[in-house]
């Protein structure tokens, strides 16, 4: 008992920890999900020793998911394909199936069995790039004159006439309009915004004073001051800038200039997800709102999201961040709509917890780089037709004037929600929507992108609902009553002409996509929504499993009962990708508030080329909304698996996708222009289409009559069926129980601990472990074979340090890595295991789930000859694999900062 309390005691030190530093070069990192809840399982001792590695920390806010680390091998090991660790617990899975003939093996069987039972996510983090973009040269902004505002409130920074979208004198109906704010005396105090991006210069006089040390990190370098340190490192300083440089006779100021910033590093080299994961949760009970200007590359081609770990997190950071009132996530919509890119298309922006911003200019205009989308909820104001965002710079007394892209534009919005914050904290995650749905001004009322929508709004792809008016905001946050809890309906996958994507990634079955497109319709009832306790609709998400030969060429959209039309996804004619739509999930805002009662319509057209064409298998929705009964509520988890048509039944503690399934090991090229460098020059316009216009004939017949009568769906398990999830929450409350009892346990057990270790690293040098590891076929997988002998428990514990002994060599921001690990990753057989089991009996269900692959593209034409490009949560198979070892260094998915 002793030692087992002492065991908790140490995982408290561990999850208490700021994260360590890493050292990608000596070792390997993974991130496990322990279940403790399964009273057949194994523990996280057990597991950790069973697997041979050591337990580094919580990963990140993440409770249940840990970071763990093995050494790399000594020595070369070309050839050798298999990750040790993961095939360590394929062995255990096997061993856990095999049918049992001896007495010794039973003890391996039921070892294995246990820690298979308890580990349902096992994944190797590789190292991954997120790319800036150098920032455009351009030609200083004119100079206007804001004097009779710097009177009144005695502002003396030399830029603030500058910073027109504070005040902007040429076009007064165009700026941020929070002057009446700060005349209420609201200037932020007490808010905090985490910058997720390159850096903050804390060391800026305008910075200085508003920096939250507390809740900044440098997840690239891991250290604890997010120090820009490349000489491009300026934009989180910028953005930070906008919305909290002081009030003190250097440059400009913030919108928020009394509220605190805390800078998160994440974009100056190559981070995991499992950093990325934590990034986006760091402090999240102290920092309101996490602004993010960057994303998948805005190239026009890709289509990414995050993957499960960061997913996992955002999630997390919105039904536990902010004492349970969510953290506020800003994602600006992306610089790509030159290349004819659209948010839709990122996983990010068309997340329904991000507030997606595009940018406007100081004319009201829309510039040219702005990406339109259904999940645009609103714009605000950013550089185009020959003016700038004037803000902090890099350095101790320095201004940019050069600012801009809807990188800019973020931050603005994020400085309104602060203030908003500070007359009303307890706004929760969808209030903050809310607010932007009833408050955004219509501009450009003449542009024909404006559509009505159910609820007589106005709503446009480029625009959102409109620009945020701070004034409009903060005074509605004053007085704004709280939304009920979040419910939503999961409606039942409809699947055409028996269409499937399986675990191999192919496509079967489905209808042919004829001249005219092919269109599905799905009935929602009134007892639908009754069952799913959803009162009132916000976002939706529909679901797709679209297989074509050119995915560019692709247009869906979304018809409500009510006639409402969501473009979800406008034709690309830079992505010739060839692996379709693999259950990509779209987003719309645009039905917000409407009755979603009756038919639905789900339409896809193609350009009908001939030697292009394609088939639509399946879709599915989710009608998120507002409770009907509070007290009925759940809070969303995160599948581990999604994307397979039919879909897997997820159980709120899901089945699991194979191991090594969030980790990439490709890379993109890097995009050559993300912002473009006359982002700031070129005039905006208010008159041109969101997207490009159909190629289709809207005339032509739509077949439509099949796909409908194939299915009729039904409600879907949604709030009361999810009761996995309420064992998922109690041992949530019984963690959080234990954590404050572990934490009084700590001073008690503190000579425990140190016992502990000392008899545990004894009692593992006993025969327990070593005749585990030399026995029989499975276990020779845990390395027997390589290391000439029983493995070593030396480093097991060593990681209950801050510091354990190899972690002060150098951590490192290159990439090195891949050649060996991408040969370990893209061996096959990382199939993973069902282990939410609450018994023995051994379930192989969606054993490789799903199989993840990624390529380069080069000159965005994909040979034909190579599979299919998908994201999905998977592994690759050998073969799959093979075409993407080809980026044998660098990490794999470059982000690319929205300058
Ligand atoms: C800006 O705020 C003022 C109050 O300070 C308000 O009267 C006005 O309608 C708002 N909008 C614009 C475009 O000025
Ligand atoms: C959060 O705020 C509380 C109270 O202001 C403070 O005690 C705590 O140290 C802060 N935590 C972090 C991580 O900044
Ligand atoms: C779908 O598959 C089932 C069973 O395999 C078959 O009976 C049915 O006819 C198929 N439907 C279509 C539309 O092909
Ligand atoms: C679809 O495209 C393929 C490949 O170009 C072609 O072989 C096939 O005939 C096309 N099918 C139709 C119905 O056009």
């Amino acid at each position: 008992m002793l030692v087992k309390w002492a065991f908790l005691a140490s995982l408290v030190l561990c999850a208490a920890a700021t994260p360590s530093r890493r050292s990608y070069d000596t070792h390997n990192y993974y991130v496990l999900r322990h279940n403790p809840s399964i009273s057949s399982g194994a523990s996280l001792d057990d597991v950790v020793r069973t697997l041979d590695v050591e337990l580094v920390e919580q990963a990140g806010e993440l409770q249940d998911h840990w970071v763990v680390r093995q050494r790399k091998p000594q020595f070369d090991n070309r050839g050798l394909s298999e990750d040790l660790v993961i095939s360590t617990f394929e062995g255990l899975k096997a061993r856990a199936e095999s049918s049992l003939d001896s007495r010794s093996d039973e003890n391996d069987a039921r070892l294995a069995r246990r820690v298979v039972a308890s580990v349902d996510y096992l994944s190797l983090q590789t190292l991954r790039q997120r790319v800036k973009r150098a920032p455009p040269p351009v030609k200083p902004p004119t100079t206007g004159s804001s004097l009779g505002v710097a009177a009144r409130f005695g502002i003396e920074d030399p830029m603030f006439p500058q910073q027109w979208h504070l005040v902007n004198d040429e076009y007064p109906a165009h700026m941020m309009n929070v002057t009446g704010i700060w005349d209420m005396g609201i200037t932020g105090k007490g808010i905090i915004s985490s910058l997720v991006d390159d850096g903050l210069d804390y060391t800026s006089e305008d910075l200085k004073a508003n920096f939250d040390e507390d809740d900044s990190y440098d997840f690239n370098d891991h250290q604890k001051l997010p120090t820009p340190k490349n000489f491009d490192d300026h934009h989180g300083t910028r953005c930070a800038g906008q919305i909290a440089a002081e009030k003190n006779g250097v440059c400009g100021i913030g919108i928020a200039h009394d509220s605190k910033v805390a800078g998160v590093r994440i974009l100056s080299g190559p981070i995991t997800d499992v950093d990325e994961a934590s990034a986006l949760n760091y402090g999240f009970q102290n920092v309101s709102i996490y602004s993010c200007s960057w994303g998948p590359p805005d190239n026009g081609q890709s289509m990414e999201g995050p993957n499960y770990l960061i997913q996992k997190a955002v999630v997390n950071g919105i039904n536990n961040g902010r004492g349970g009132k969510g953290s506020i996530f800003v994602f600006a919509s992306g610089n790509g709509a030159a290349h004819g890119d659209q948010c839709n298309f990122d996983g990010y922006t068309n997340s329904i917890y991000s507030v997606t911003v595009s940018a406007v200019d100081y004319q009201g205009l829309h510039p040219y780089y702005s990406e339109p989308c259904a999940a645009n909820m609103i714009v605000a104001y950013s550089s185009g037709s020959g003016r700038h965002i004037v803000t902090t710079d890099k350095g101790q007394n320095s201004c940019a004037t050069t600012h801009g892209g809807t990188s800019a534009a973020a931050p603005n919005a994020v400085g309104v929600f602060a203030l908003a914050l500070q007359v009303r904290p307890d706004l929760t995650w969808r209030d903050i929507q809310y607010l932007c749905v009833e408050t955004a001004r219509q501009i450009n009322g003449e542009d024909p992108d404006w559509e009505a929508t159910a609820t007589g709004r106005k709503y446009s792809y480029k625009y959102g609902y409109g620009v945020l008016d701070g004034y409009a905001f903060v005074k509605a946050a004053e007085k704004w009553n709280l939304v009920k809890p979040q419910a939503w309906l999961e409606t039942k996958t409809i699947q055409l002409n028996n269409g499937t994507f399986g675990t191999d990634k192919k496509y079967q079955g489905g209808e042919f996509i004829p001249a005219g497109g092919i269109e599905s319709k799905m009935t929602i009832t009134k007892e639908m929504l009754a069952e799913s306790n959803v009162e009132s609709l916000e976002h939706i998400n529909v679901k797709v499993w679209i297989n074509h030969a050119s995915r560019g060429e692709v247009e869906v959209e979304i018809v409500s009962p009510g006639g409402i039309k969501s473009v979800l996804g406008g034709a690309r004619s830079g992505d010739r990708d060839s692996s379709g739509y693999p259950g990509w999930s779209f987003m719309s805002v645009k039905h917000w508030g409407e009755n979603p009662v009756g038919d639905w319509t789900l339409r896809v057209k193609d350009q009908n080329k001939p030697d292009s064409n394609g088939t639509f298998l399946g879709w599915n929705m989710i009608l998120w909304g507002s409770a009907i009964d509070p007290s009925k509520t759940i809070k969303y988890e995160v599948p581990l698996v999604n994307d397979l048509l039919p879909p897997v039944e997820v159980p709120h503690r899901p089945i699991v996708p194979p191991a090594g399934a969030t980790s990439s090991t490709v890379q993109h090229p890097k995009p050559t222009a993300l912002l473009p460098g006359d982002h700031g020059q070129v005039t905006g316009e208010n008159s041109k289409p969101a997207f490009p216009t159909s190629a289709s004939n809207e005339e032509v017949a739509l077949a439509s009559a099949s796909a409908t009568a194939t299915s009729t769906p039904t409600p879907a398990a949604t709030g009361t069926a999810d009761l996995g999830w309420f064992s998922d929450m109690s041992s949530l409350v019984t963690s959080q129980k234990w954590f404050f009892v572990a934490l009084g346990a700590v001073s008690l057990f503190g000579i425990g601990v140190g016992i502990f270790f000392w008899r545990r690293r004894a009692a593992l040098r006993a025969a327990n472990y070593t005749a585990l590891d030399n026995e029989g076929p499975g276990m020779t997988a845990l390395g027997t074979s390589l290391t000439g002998g029983p493995r070593t428990t030396r480093e097991l514990y060593d990681a209950f340090g801050e510091v354990s002994d190899d972690d002060d060599d150098d951590e490192t921001t290159a990439l090195r890595q891949p050649k060996q690990q991408q040969s370990r990753m893209t061996g096959g057989g990382l199939g993973f295991h069902s282990g939410f089991l609450e018994d023995d009996e051994m379930q192989t269900a969606a054993t490789d789930a799903s199989r993840y692959r990624d390529e380069p593209e080069e000159g965005g034409l994909r040979q034909a000859s190579e599979p299919p490009k998908g994201r999905s949560l998977t592994t690759p198979t050998p073969e799959q694999a093979r075409p993407a070892s080809r980026s044998d260094s660098q990490g794999s998915w470059e982000h690319t900062s929205r300058d």
